[in-house]
């Protein structure tokens, strides 16, 4: 993955566009359905695009769907490359690149995450205010071009800190409850230990998950500012005397569906320019 690369990939987006996007949107697993009310969609995709990798998981689509959506131009990934997949850390990220170079200025993540955080509750949305790179590898190492970036990338407000007030501002007008914490990323694909997850609570998480860590990482790099979603789709194993099974998370999702649709429409709405 190299620059030629992305500018292959957002030129070939560019041909089919008529309006230049501004917010990018990183649907995760069960969350998709939210492209479906994009206005004038033009859908593409991965399939399509030159150097686009292909994504393999259930739930996700694995298409851009670039227009309209509560006044905002927008690019949403309705499905997303994961670590687990087999993918380096560079195709994971790759999207993220040439949302960049498509001119997106701000990228909503989201992600279907296991509560750590006992008091979290199935069903929750969850703010991410800050994350734990646990995946043991970094998007970013590498010869670094000056032109996409720094090479030691400041990462003390990954998560965009107005974004945040502006998503709890948002989640308040709507009356939604909404928790707020710390994402851990780990490599996936096997859900964690009992223990890894009494571990990753002592380290100061409060959900986990198999993805975002690099693209948000990536979107730091390159200047977007980023806002981050996770939906509590299980608690961490150790939690309940249940077990982790992929079926909940989509379950799950299904039913936060409604708020989470709801709450990222309001954010769109409201979003200083
Ligand atoms: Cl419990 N763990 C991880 N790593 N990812 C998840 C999850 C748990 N629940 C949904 N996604």
């Amino acid at each position: 993955m190299n620059q030629t690369q992305v500018k292959e990939a957002s030129q070939f987006i560019q041909g089919k566009l008529t309006h230049e996007p501004s917010v990018g949107l990183i649907l995760g697993s069960g969350l998709g359905v939210l492209a479906e009310e994009i206005q004038n969609p033009i859908t593409i995709t991965y399939t399509e695009i030159p150097h686009f990798p292909e994504s393999t998981v259930s739930g996700h689509k694995g298409q851009l769907v670039v227009g309209e959506l509560e006044g905002r131009q927008v690019i949403a990934m309705q499905g997303r490359f994961h670590y687990y997949e087999g993918y380096d850390m560079k195709q994971v990220t790759f999207p993220v690149r040439v949302m960049k170079a498509l001119g997106v200025e701000t990228l909503f993540v989201t992600n279907a995450a296991g509560g750590i955080n006992e008091t979290f509750k199935p069903g929750n949305l969850m703010i991410i205010t800050d994350h734990i790179n646990n995946m043991g590898d970094s998007p970013l190492i590498g010869p670094n071009d000056e032109d996409l970036g720094p090479r030691f990338p400041d990462m003390s407000e990954a998560y965009d800190r107005a974004l945040i007030d502006h998503a709890k501002q948002s989640a308040e007008r709507l009356n939604l409850q909404v928790q707020e914490g710390v994402y851990v990323g780990n490599t996936g694909p096997a859900y964690e230990t009992g223990a890894e997850v009494r571990m990753l609570r002592t380290l100061g998480g409060d959900a986990v998950g198999m993805s975002t860590v690099p693209e948000v990482m990536v979107a730091n790099h390159a200047g977007i500012r980023v806002l981050g979603i996770s939906c509590i789709s299980n608690m961490a194993a150790g939690i309940l005397d249940q077990p982790l099974t992929h079926d909940e998370v989509i379950e799950t999702t299904a039913q936060v569906r409604e708020d989470f649709l709801g709450f990222v429409k309001e954010l769109l709405k409201t979003l200083p320019a």
